[in-house]
């Protein structure tokens, strides 16, 4: 189980790699006002939304603690990012505002992951 376990976080990091790296690439074009959500974006935060509930369902199933304060957070917070992704996936422009929230809301989302311990 253990193994599975730490499968499931590796595809859990594959996609906060792609969500951040899509907004990443972006970057320049957001201070434009021309970046868009691109593909990478929205598989990352659907693959995190995945991996992050079997995660849940592993780490019960396996008897181990889970935080749900921490997990309910996050899930929150990716909710919204992958609300307004998905809702503005076929925008050929974002406003810098809008897209500067989802870099925030990822980043703060990789912060609360990795310093609630
Ligand atoms: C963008 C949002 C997210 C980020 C950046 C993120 C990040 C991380 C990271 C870095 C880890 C490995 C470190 C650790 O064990 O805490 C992790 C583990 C985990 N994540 Fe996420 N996560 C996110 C969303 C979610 C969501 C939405 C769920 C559940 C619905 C979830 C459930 C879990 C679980 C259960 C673990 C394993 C904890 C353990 O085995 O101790 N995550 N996450």
């Amino acid at each position: 189980m253990d193994v599975l376990i730490h499968l499931f976080v590796g595809l859990h990091i594959i996609g906060i790699a792609s969500l951040l790296g899509g907004f990443l690439t972006q970057m320049k074009a957001m201070g434009q006002g021309t970046a868009r959500f691109v593909p990478a974006m929205l598989h990352g935060a659907f693959t995190m939304l995945v991996t992050g509930v079997i995660l849940v369902g592993l780490n019960q199933a396996d008897d181990q603690p889970v935080n749900n304060v921490k997990i309910g957070i996050k899930l929150a917070l990716l909710i919204v990012i992958l609300g307004l992704v998905y809702v503005k996936r076929d925008d050929e422009k974002v406003e810098k505002g809008l897209f500067g929230l989802v870099g925030a809301l990822t980043v703060a989302d990789i912060f609360i992951a990795v310093l609630w311990t």
